[in-house]
Order: C-alpha cells, then sequence, then structure tokens
C-alpha cells in the first residue's frame, strides 16, 4: 500500500515537472470539472491547485492550505481545511481537527474514522481562487470548477446543524460545516456525516475552483549579485562597397541582419505554465507579452545602410559585428492573476529565475580599399578603423612607404533603417542605473576601513576607481570580488 503509493505520486512529480526538495512532501494533482466545449464534464488537472500529504513537522504547511470552515470551541475559533484519506481503496473528503498542536483528517465515511496520515488541499501559488458556490439539486449537475474526490463526486459541504443549548440559544461546538461530498449520480445530492450517520441534502455548496486565464508581471527587481551576463561578438553580415563606374562617386549598400531575441522568466509553483503574461518592466511603454514558464524566442531583423565615396575600379569589405548577451538573474517580482468575471486580481510575490538573450553595440568594420581588379590595397589609406553605429568615422590614415596618396580616406556612413531591436535590454539598464551594484560605501564596507587607512592602500585606491568602473560594467562579478576582497 505505502510502496504503490509512493511509486504513483513520483510518477505525478515528473509529470508536474516540480523540483522535490528531500524534506517536502509528497505531491498528488487535483482534478477539476471543466467546461471543454467538445467534451462537458471533462476532467482537468487543476494548475494551481494540489493534494500534499500532511507534514506535521512543516509549520507554514497549512498556510496555503484551503479552508472548509472554522471549528469552534469554548476558548478558540480555528480554520478548518479541506483533506482526503483512501478508505477501501476510495478517495474520501473530510475536514481536518486539531489535536493539541496536530492536526487529523475526519472523514466523510460511515465508519467515521480520524485519520493521522492524509492529504491536505493546497492553493500553492495562491493564485487559483478558490471558493464555496451554493449548490442545489435543480441546478442541474456539476458546476464548472468542482473538485474531484474520487470515483465520480466532488468536494462539497453542509452547514452543521445546530442544536439549542439547555437555555434554548444555539452554541455550536465543533465545526461549522461538515464537509462531504457532492453525489453527482441523478439530480445529485451533498452526503456529509452528521452524529456518526450519513446524511444526504437537497443543497449545500460545492468547492469550486476558478482558474486565472492571465497573469501580469510587475515591480520586477533582480538579484544583482548573483546576475550572471555573458557576452559574444558575433558577426552579423559581411558586404561589398564597391565603384564600378568611371568616375568618383558615393557607393551604398543595405546590409540585413538577424538575432534571436530570447526571454524566459522561470516557473513556479502554482503558477499556471502557459498563461498569456504581460512583463512590466521598469519604464517600459509596451510591456512584453510571454506565455507564463514558457520560452519567448523571435527572430527579430535589422537593417543599416552603409555608404561611401569611392574612386572609379576600387572597392572596400565591410563587416557588421554585434554583442549577443545573454542575462541571468534570479529575481523577485509582484505576479497578478485575473479571472473571468471579475475585476478584481489577486497578487502575490514570486521568486524565479530570468534569463534574456538580446543584441547589443552593433558595429561597422571596414577594410582596406582595394582594387577590384587584383585585388590589391590601393597605397597610403589603411582604413581598418570601426565606427560605432550611426555616425561617421574617418578612415585613419598612417603612412606607408608609397610615394603620393592617391585617395582620401573614406568616410564611411552607416544609417540604421527601419525598426531597432537591439541595443542594451531594459532588464540590463536596470541593473545599470539601481544603486548598489556601484556602491562601495560605508554601509557595505566593513566599519574599521576608514579608521585604519594606511592598511590597505591597494584596496582603498581600487575602491575609488571601482564605483565608476562597475558602473560601466555593470558586472557583477566585480561587485562580488570586490566584495570577497573587502571581506578579507
Ligand atoms: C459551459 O459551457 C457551456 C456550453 O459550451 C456554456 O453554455 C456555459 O456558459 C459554460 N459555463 C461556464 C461557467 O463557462
Ligand atoms: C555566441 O553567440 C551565438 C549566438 O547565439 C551562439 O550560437 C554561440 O554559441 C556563442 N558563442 C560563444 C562562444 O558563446
Ligand atoms: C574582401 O573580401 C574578399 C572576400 O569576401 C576577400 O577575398 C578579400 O581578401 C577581402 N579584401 C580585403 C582587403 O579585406
Ligand atoms: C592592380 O590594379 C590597379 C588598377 O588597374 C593598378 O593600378 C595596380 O598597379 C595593380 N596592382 C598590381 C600589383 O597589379
Ligand atoms: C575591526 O573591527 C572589528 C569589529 O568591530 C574588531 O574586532 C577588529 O579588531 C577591528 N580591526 C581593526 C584592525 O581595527
Amino acid at each position: 500500500m505505502a510502496a504503490s503509493s509512493s511509486v504513483i505520486t513520483f510518477g505525478c512529480l515528473l509529470a508536474l515537472g516540480h523540483i522535490l526538495a528531500p524534506t517536502e512532501a509528497n505531491v498528488h494533482p487535483v482534478l477539476t470539472h471543466k467546461n471543454a466545449s467538445s467534451l462537458l464534464g471533462q476532467l482537468v488537472t487543476s494548475s494551481t491547485l494540489v493534494w500534499e500529504s500532511y507534514d506535521p513537522k512543516d509549520a507554514t504547511q497549512l498556510s496555503f492550505a484551503v479552508e472548509g470552515g472554522k471549528y469552534i470551541t469554548e476558548d478558540e475559533h480555528y480554520p478548518i481545511y479541506v483533506c482526503r484519506v483512501t478508505i477501501d481503496g476510495v478517495h474520501t473528503s473530510g475536514h481536518t481537527e486539531k489535536i493539541l498542536q496536530r492536526h487529523r483528517c475526519v472523514a466523510a465515511h460511515y465508519k467515521h474514522g480520524k485519520y493521522d496520515n492524509f492529504d491536505v488541499l493546497m492553493n500553492k501559488g495562491h493564485l487559483g481562487k478558490v471558493g464555496w458556490k451554493h449548490w442545489r439539486k435543480f441546478d442541474a449537475g456539476v458546476p464548472v470548477g468542482a473538485i474531484r474526490i474520487g470515483d465520480d463526486s466532488f468536494i462539497g459541504r453542509h452547514r452543521a446543524t445546530h442544536q439549542p443549548n439547555s437555555e434554548g440559544i444555539a452554541t455550536h461546538w465543533g465545526a461549522d460545516f461538515n464537509l462531504g461530498r457532492l453525489d453527482p449520480l441523478g439530480l445529485g445530492k451533498i452526503m456529509v456525516i452528521e452524529n456518526d450517520r450519513e446524511k444526504y441534502y437537497d443543497d449545500g455548496e460545492v468547492l469550486i475552483e476558478t482558474e486565472p486565464f492571465r497573469y501580469e508581471l510587475r515591480d520586477i527587481k533582480l538579484d544583482r549579485i548573483r546576475t550572471d551576463l555573458r557576452q559574444n561578438l558575433t558577426e552579423l553580415a559581411t558586404g561589398k562597397l564597391e565603384n564600378l563606374g568611371d568616375k568618383y562617386s558615393t557607393v551604398e549598400t543595405v546590409m540585413t541582419y538577424s538575432f534571436d531575441y530570447i526571454q524566459y522568466w522561470g516557473s513556479h509553483d502554482g503558477v499556471a505554465r502557459g498563461l498569456p503574461t504581460k512583463i512590466f518592466e521598469k519604464d517600459i511603454i509596451i510591456p512584453a507579452e510571454i506565455n507564463w514558464a514558457l520560452k519567448t524566442s523571435e527572430k527579430r531583423f535589422e537593417n543599416k545602410a552603409v555608404q561611401t565615396k569611392l574612386w572609379p575600379g576600387t572597392a572596400i569589405n565591410v563587416t557588421l559585428r554585434g554583442t549577443y548577451v545573454t542575462l541571468e538573474a534570479p529575481y523577485t517580482a509582484k505576479l497578478f492573476a485575473f479571472y473571468y468575471g471579475s475585476d478584481e486580481s489577486v497578487s502575490r510575490k514570486i521568486s524565479a529565475d530570468v534569463r534574456k538573450s538580446y543584441l547589443k553595440e552593433v558595429k561597422l568594420e571596414f577594410s582596406p580599399v582595394y582594387w577590384i581588379e587584383n585585388g590589391t590595397l590601393v597605397p597610403t589609406t589603411t582604413t581598418t578603423t570601426t565606427t560605432s553605429t550611426s555616425t561617421t568615422t574617418h578612415a585613419t590614415t598612417t603612412s606607408t612607404n608609397e610615394p603620393t596618396p592617391i585617395n582620401e580616406p573614406p568616410l564611411v556612413h552607416v544609417k540604421h533603417m527601419g525598426e531597432k531591436h537591439s541595443g542594451p535590454d531594459s532588464l540590463e539598464k536596470t541593473l545599470h542605473d539601481s544603486p548598489g551594484s556601484n556602491e562601495v560605501n560605508s554601509h557595505e564596507a566593513p566599519e574599521n576601513m576608514s579608521s585604519n587607512p594606511g592598511k590597505d592602500v591597494a584596496l582603498a585606491g581600487f575602491g575609488v576607481n571601482a564605483a565608476g568602473s562597475i558602473a560601466t560594467a555593470g558586472s557583477a562579478c566585480m561587485t562580488l570580488l570586490l566584495t570577497l576582497f573587502l571581506s578579507l
């Protein structure tokens, strides 16, 4: 029994793609009743709810549990949670009850057992909206979003009947609701256990999950120390400017290139994979739209017009290179979930890892002027300078041993055409203008650094330059090094 259930658990975890820390409880998928256009009454796996085995040692576990009602005693009211156990091979729902600091599951079953080992229904991301919806026999059928327990029943409850005490006042100690199930057979009924007996009702409440249909990610903050920026210089396009005419004139070519713009904002417990998500980075007017927990990759095209004046029969080779960057960083942010038929959103703070790849610093390189006919360099003009985008550069003239210069050094113009996609990424920019990455000030430095100026001369010098150089390089590595250095 125990062995087979752990095998099942393992399979589910693989399917859900969860990473299981050794201390974490076992997790099982939750099936909900959904409204699929072709298959009414189809059961689908909830993206936000799970059944998790109760762990009495985990004090925070139940803060994510779905409430079923309140338990009322003379001195306290405490929440009771939706739980389930397996009785005779069938999943049976119930509610928790507290004995000292431990919870156990009171099953809605005629055997009326109380169980120490059970599963609790968890709303892990707190992003699934879960609520009790009134149900009557004549409402016909299982409501959309109902949560399946066992063979063909769904989580339901019925208000506990209050018995007047000797003074005739309705006092009720115990659970304010009895948790049981909606049994959809026939017109359906709600079954609960009352006074140790199964009772059937024509009305009650059914637990409904409303899943969000989209998310927004806001207030994004990168962990600067753990940010990793990898860059590589990539050849984007090569071309040739040549003058095939018979007089000194302007020649132009348009160079087109593309790069993969990739973003991945990580995944998170209880956050539905694939849901449309708007990413509101700082100072961004139009948010990026991605599908949560999926890599978004698009090919972006750019054009540059390159132009120069050349003598007849001569040419230059031109090459465009760019720095392709991959930024990876842990971040925290607020994730807002939106639901159909509701203006309210639910938000929570999440931590995940972001990865972005983009192109920045596109540069033009060009060769010396050469004769088209035989490829030999035209004397006196050596033009191996690079220019940055949208600027005009005089190729440097270095003295050669050739007699007289034939040509002036060419001026090469680069003009961007159409939409521009390359450049420092918005995330990288926030990395730069946020304080902290370039701060080596009092609160980060060890207390006695300033009181002991004579000791670390090198360190002091490094510190002075560091503010500037780290700011421009934006290098987390340097900050890290510096921090290590300071803490020696
Ligand atoms: C469920 O689907 C039916 C038929 O497609 C539709 O009429 C009904 O409005 C849907 N209910 C909800 C709650 O989406
Ligand atoms: C440089 O970037 C290109 C483009 O993404 C990639 O294919 C290549 O592997 C990278 N090279 C290095 C050395 O990282
Ligand atoms: C120009 O490019 C061609 C091939 O693209 C190459 O064979 C030639 O050596 C280059 N010339 C110079 C001066 O770089
Ligand atoms: C190459 O061609 C140019 C133009 O026809 C000529 O002036 C130059 O002398 C040639 N150089 C060589 C090495 O043949
Ligand atoms: C630096 O400060 C620490 C703690 O304040 C102290 O223990 C240590 O002796 C100080 N070192 C010097 C060199 O002043």
